[in-house]
């Protein structure tokens, strides 16, 4: 398979449309065979539940080659599961767990000239996504849905070496206390349009969001969960019912206790033991994880041991660790890597 003529190392994080994607529509209470199909556009009714009341969830994963030249994913099942809860949560119907998977393997095969060679530092990004497609006016859950996955190629996360990141503790929430911060649902990422806009104009990279309940307690950023690291080398990660479980986190957290015989401890954080820790991390799927160097709190820095030039040596670690597992370096876990080819 020839590869598309893409200069790699220099892609962004941008959509470039590739040849194929999936689309499957539910209808009359079930999921159609689905297809894939080279045709990118959407057509649907000015009334769509989408449309309407914002009735959509995504997911969000990578396709890339391995030091041996495989093409693979990682974990695409606990995406899978994730569409599943962010489904249940909007009134949505779920896309059987073992078809999203297969569907996300045939999606990849279907791009495979898009998937970016070893030592890129470039992936494929998938994007699976739902959406309600019929007529809907009265506020209630739509009757026909489309799931969709489409990829793009993407460019390496850290272009020109790692740099820490500066975030700031925002004054507004993502999400509400027992609302839907837990599930992957479009509304959430409009909510955080404003403030991450307002953040990037005050000269920030990213917020730092708070309980909604009672802004004492670490949550995440808008795209990305909470890594810490004590003095003595702990790993200490915000525990909350209204945060993404990133599967990124989740994996760092086996890497963690697994491979490096770190201990781990995910419980509340309160805001206040922030200045205890020395490294700070945001984990996800876009960069695995990254440096924060410095927190500003309305004024008030708080600025990690790790510093403003590179990742700290724990961080560093995980990220080496995880990065190895998935590029196959290093053995992976048992049902880490799904092997496409
Ligand atoms: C709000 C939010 N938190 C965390 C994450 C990281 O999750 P994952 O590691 O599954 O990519 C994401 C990205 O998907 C996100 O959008």
């Amino acid at each position: 398979m020839e590869k598309k003529n893409i200069d790699w190392a220099n892609l962004g994080f941008g959509y470039i449309e590739t040849e194929k994607r999936f689309v499957s529509n539910f209808k009359d209470g079930s999921w159609d065979d689905g297809e894939l199909t080279s045709n990118s556009m959407v057509t649907i009714t000015e009334c769509a539940g989408v449309l309407q009341y914002a009735q959509t969830c995504f997911e969000g994963l990578k396709a890339y080659t391995t030091e041996d030249g495989h093409i693979v994913t990682f974990r695409p099942d606990l995406n899978a599961e994730r569409m599943a809860n962010s489904c249940r949560r909007l009134e949505m119907p779920v896309f059987p767990e073992e078809r999203f998977v297969d569907a996300v393997v045939k999606t990849i095969e279907a791009n495979e000239a898009y998937v970016p060679p070893y030592g890129s530092g470039a992936t494929l990004y998938i994007r699976p996504n739902m959406f309600g497609t019929n007529a809907v006016i009265g506020v209630k859950p739509a009757d026909e849905y489309q799931f969709r996955i489409f990829t793009t190629p993407v460019g390496p996360y850290f272009k020109g070496g790692v740099k820490p990141l500066t975030i700031r503790v925002s004054d507004f929430d993502r999400a509400a206390p027992h609302g839907t911060g837990h599930i992957k649902a479009g509304l959430n990422y409009a909510m955080s349009l404003y403030a991450i806009m307002d953040a990037h104009r005050q000269g920030f990279d990213e917020n730092m969001y708070l309980d909604p309940g009672t802004r004492t307690k670490v949550e995440e950023t808008g795209g990305a969960n909470f890594l810490f690291v004590t003095k003595d080398n702990k790993i200490v990660t915000p525990k909350s019912g209204s945060i993404l479980p990133s599967i990124t986190r989740r994996s760092l957290i086996t890497v963690a206790k697994d491979y490096l015989g770190l201990e781990v401890e995910e419980r509340e954080v309160l805001f206040e033991e922030v200045p205890e820790f020395v490294e700070c991390g945001l984990c996800g799927t876009a960069a695995v994880i990254s440096p924060v160097g410095k927190i500003n709190d309305h004024g008030r820095e708080i600025c990690f041991a790790s510093g403003m030039t590179e990742m700290g040596p724990v961080t560093k670690k995980l990220y080496e660790t995880l990065t190895g597992i998935q590029m196959g370096r290093l053995q992976a876990p048992e049902g880490w890597i799904k092997v496409i080819k």
